[in-house]
């Protein structure tokens, strides 16, 4: 299919915390700008690289055998520098100098942040593509590595399940996902925990200790805590349930970065496939300033400002089956 766009050369970046997927993400950018006649560059350490000029010429045969790499090969960083002003005409100095005619960011809501300002400064259209394990965007179903970083979780509990059932004790597991709990709710749910606890329904420690009341009568207890909650993180809630549940022998496990890492699951590598190539077509068509999406299965695209300030409401009907099921 040949569009008319004066677009020619296009750079693509991984910015923010690493995602499993971004590989398929970038790998489908690469090629989606070869079959379009587009020349893509693959730019270093997100902002960072953008304002050092660290850009690298890449073709089809660069990203081979990449999709099922955890991680990005463009590398990621959290950017200061690209919160400046200076930063900022750094960045585009480099671009232009390089012939870059377009970008595309994926990342999360940090990078479509600066991204939004960048545009408005320096007119380069950019569009951006969900890379997240926390699934905190809206206009998208699924952010990028959500799916595997879920997996991954469930694979943890799993195991862990096996050892808290055999000691009788009550483990508290606590998952990322900065300020939003939709790690803890969809893995919660998929690994059959006793309670899940997230910063969207914050609780009181007595609140818990009551809805735990059930779990006495069980030989064991599984909680997941989501980070982020003000209630205190998994070592404090467990101490404290500690002092009201004494006949258990609270343990924690905080899960950390392995949930960032690891092979991307068939559904985070069919979307990263799918907004690579509707990346490079939006901008061909002369879409700018937007994320690509998938919503109800459906290629999406709505503005950066729209997806940064409506955060993903979680589903609190999946807390009601939870407790349902965990009676
Ligand atoms: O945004 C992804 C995420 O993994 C969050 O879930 C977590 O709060 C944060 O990044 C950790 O960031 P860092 O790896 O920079 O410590």
């Amino acid at each position: 299919m040949a569009i008319q766009s004066p677009i020619q050369k296009i750079g693509v970046f991984t910015s923010g915390g690493d995602a499993p997927g971004m590989n398929a993400a970038i790998r489908a950018v690469v090629r989606a700008a070869e079959y379009y006649k587009i020349t893509p560059f693959g730019i270093y350490r997100g902002y960072e690289g953008l304002m050092d000029g660290d850009f690298v010429e890449l073709n089809a045969r660069s990203v081979s055998n990449i999709i099922s790499r955890g991680g990005t090969i463009l590398k990621s960083a959290r950017s200061q520098r690209f919160r400046t002003a200076e930063g900022r005409k750094q960045a585009f100095d480099h671009v232009k100098k390089a012939g870059i005619d377009a970008l595309v960011a994926i990342g999360g809501d940090g990078t479509f942040t600066g991204a939004s300002v960048f545009l408005e400064e320096h007119n380069v259209p950019t569009i951006g593509i969900p890379g997240t394990i926390d699934n905190d965007l809206s206009g998208t179903d699924f952010t990028i590595g959500y799916d595997t970083a879920c997996n991954t979780v469930i694979h943890a509990i799993d195991a862990i399940r096996d050892t808290a059932s055999s000691h009788n004790r009550m483990f508290f597991i606590e998952v990322m996902g900065r300020d939003s709990g939709f790690i803890a709710m969809r893995s919660g749910l998929a690994a059959g925990v006793e309670f899940i606890l997230v910063p969207e329904r914050e609780m009181t420690i007595e609140g818990l200790v009551q809805k735990l009341e059930c779990s006495k009568k069980k030989s064991s207890g599984l909680v997941i805590v989501a980070e982020g909650l003000q209630m205190g993180g998994a070592v404090e809630i467990a101490t404290k349930v500690k002092e009201r549940f004494s006949h258990y022998d609270t343990k924690v496990t905080v899960l950390g970065h392995i949930q960032r890492g690891g092979s991307p699951s068939c559904l985070d590598r069919e979307i990263a496939s799918r907004m690579g190539v509707a990346a490079v077509e939006g901008l061909l068509q002369g879409k700018q300033n937007v994320m690509v999406g998938v919503v109800n299965g459906a290629i999406v695209y709505n503005t950066f400002e729209e997806v940064v300030n409506n955060p993903q409401p979680i589903n609190f009907d999946i807390l009601r089956i939870n407790e349902i099921l965990s009676v």
